[in-house]
């Protein structure tokens, strides 16, 4: 029973802060390069080609994330480290080379091999927290892996923020 409310109370947290994200204000529309220095979203797009070899990525991604989640909130270390160690070791998806042809490579913008190196540090140090750390920060460990999920969200599912 106890557990069941823990895993009730950390869905809804998760939803709540979802929520959160979703209900901020639009903001008004700016130049392009003033948004690129903010280090807000830029104006690109992914292509078909790449949001479709994305998807299967994410649909795993997002059952991990369920697992995880329990694991972190009823403190079961050996999960959570495997869990995240593999989402550390995924293959990831390599810059383009200058001259090449590879079509989603190059389709990608350069943010997204930022925040796909992001998650794989944070997986990693989630990995080792699990490992090592006290249950404290297991727990923001896991709030900052959250982060970067949302950051690439915000960027590529929801360009204009809204
Ligand atoms: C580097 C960028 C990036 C990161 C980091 C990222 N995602 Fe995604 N995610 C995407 C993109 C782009 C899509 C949209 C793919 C599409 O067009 O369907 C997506 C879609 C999804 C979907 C919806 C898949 C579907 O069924 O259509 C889920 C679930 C998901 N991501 C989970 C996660 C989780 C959980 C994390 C963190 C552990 C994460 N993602 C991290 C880029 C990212």
């Amino acid at each position: 029973m106890r557990r069941l409310v823990l895993v009730v109370a950390a869905v809804v947290f998760t939803q709540s802060a979802l929520a959160q994200e979703k209900a901020k204000p639009a903001e008004p529309k700016r130049p392009a390069e003033k948004r690129a220095e903010d280090g807000l979203t830029k104006p690109d797009y992914l292509s078909e080609l790449a949001r479709q070899m994305l998807r299967r990525r994410m649909e795993r991604h997002g059952r991990d994330m369920t697992m995880l989640m329990t694991g972190v909130v009823l403190l079961k270390r050996e999960v959570v480290q495997s869990l995240s160690a593999n989402l550390a070791a995924e293959p990831r998806i390599t810059r383009p080379l200058p001259d090449s042809r590879d079509e989603l490579n190059s389709a990608l913008p350069e943010r997204f091999f930022v925040l796909q190196d992001e998650l794989r540090d944070r997986a990693r140090q989630l990995a080792e927290t699990a490992k090592t750390g006290k249950d404290k920060e297991l727990g923001e460990s896991f709030a900052r892996l959250t982060q970067t999920c949302v950051s690439c969200h915000a960027t590529y599912l929801n360009p204009k923020g809204e």
